[in-house]
């Protein structure tokens, strides 16, 4: 496989036993969605990050979505086959599926300080008083100010992190992968980590999980509308694909009504205009241009702003085509521009009984409702 720029590596084959449950801790559901999954939707949606690989157990059966591979019988051994099987990358974000809520701010810190390191983690201050415990009672405090609670990603120049593993000696284990690249001579930096980060480890952190994106949680919905005259003598892009048909939709760009009304309802979570404040029809760059790009760029602008959509609600209004045969890869379509799975987009279609312009054929609509977490 080709060397992607910056790859993210999400740990998920241990089997939790701390945490207890009838599935390991990493399958185990945070409002509605197994933990791995809103690790690996995270990276999915942060424009930077490439490709995102999972490390899953060698005989789990519970599906992951994406690209897996098979783990080892520690952390280390998993984080080792994870960065064998990419091969060769120039920056690894690694990270633990037990932390479902990663912000996009944390992974901007962490590629900022790449520029300079060879490693960069998030960590926390140490808020309660530390003691020790001696001769079976409390001994003296320790002082806080050089200890710091270290989280994940940690992100890595790939070479490095790759060489240090490579390095380690067999039989001393290692729970943590800064300090591997530590103990290689390499600077790594910190950033601040986020609380929301912390790792699910215990039977009661689910629970806490669950409160805590209950209260920071902000949901956004937002709508997007649009028309395209269907014509003789052009391709009929819908949603993304393109659908044999005896006409196709006309418009400065491919006009693809239904991407178009998904780009808007994107714009409209973050009250950034619509698309053609972003890409103006007046502009001869954007003719024929593939409209998948206003999509990915869209996205990319609620990424910027901390948001992760959740949810894609697409109506094509329309007499003929007929949608049904294409339902399945427009969806497939939509989740590969956005980073989503494919049961967040839902597609439907209607008619409009021969009533209208839609129902004349002389047209298609589409309309279009985004969900938003940040
Ligand atoms: N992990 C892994 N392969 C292993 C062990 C752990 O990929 N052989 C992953 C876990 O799935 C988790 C992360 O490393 O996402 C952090 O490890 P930890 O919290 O210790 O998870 P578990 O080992 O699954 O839990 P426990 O130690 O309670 O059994
Ligand atoms: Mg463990």
């Amino acid at each position: 496989m080709a060397s992607s720029d910056i790859v993210a590596l999400i740990v998920a084959a241990g089997k939790g036993e701390r945490a207890g449950g009838d599935v390991p801790k990493q399958f185990q559901l945070l409002a509605g969605v197994p933990l791995v999954e809103h690790a690996r939707r995270a990276f999915a949606a942060h424009p930077r990050i490439d490709r995102v690989v999972t490390v899953v157990a060698p005989d789990s059966e519970i599906p992951v979505s994406g690209e897996t591979v098979a783990g080892g019988e520690t952390r280390r051994e998993s984080v080792r086959n994870g960065l064998e099987y990419i091969g060769s990358a120039s920056r690894i974000l690694i990270h633990d599926a037990a932390r479902p809520l990663l912000p996009a701010s944390v992974i901007d810190r962490l590629l900022a300080e790449l520029e300079a390191y060879e490693g960069a983690v998030p960590v926390l201050p140490v808020a309660d008083t530390l003691i020790r415990w001696e001769n079976g009672q409390i001994g003296g405090s320790v002082n806080r100010d050089q200890l710091f609670r270290i989280q994940t990603p940690q992100a890595f120049v790939f070479d490095v992190i790759l060489a240090a593993h490579r390095n380690w000696p067999e039989g001393r284990d290692a729970t943590d992968d800064a300090q591997m690249v530590r103990d290689t001579g390499h600077k790594v930096m910190k950033v601040a980590g986020d609380p929301l980060l912390d790792k699910i480890t215990y039977p009661g952190d689910l629970a806490l999980a669950e409160a805590r994106l209950g209260t920071t949680m902000r949901l956004r919905t937002a709508q997007g509308f649009d028309v395209h005259r269907l014509v003789e003598g052009e391709e009929l892009w819908l949603g993304g694909v393109l659908i044999p048909h005896d006409k196709g939709l006309s418009g400065h760009s491919d006009a693809d009504v239904a991407l178009h009304a998904i780009t808007d309802a994107v714009l409209g979570t973050i009250a950034a205009g619509d698309i053609g404040t972003h890409f103006p029809p007046s502009d001869p760059q954007w003719r024929g241009a593939e409209s998948g790009q206003f999509l990915r760029h869209a996205a990319s602008l609620v990424a910027a702003q901390g948001g992760t959509i959740d949810f894609v609600d697409l109506t094509i209004i329309c007499e003929a085509p007929k949608i049904g045969p294409w339902r399945e890869p427009i969806r497939d379509r939509v989740a590969a521009l956005l980073g989503l799975a494919r049961d967040q987009i839902s597609v439907k279609a209607t008619t409009t009984e021969r009533l209208g312009f839609t129902g004349r054929g002389e047209g298609i609509a589409a309309q279009a409702i985004v969900t938003v977490r940040a």
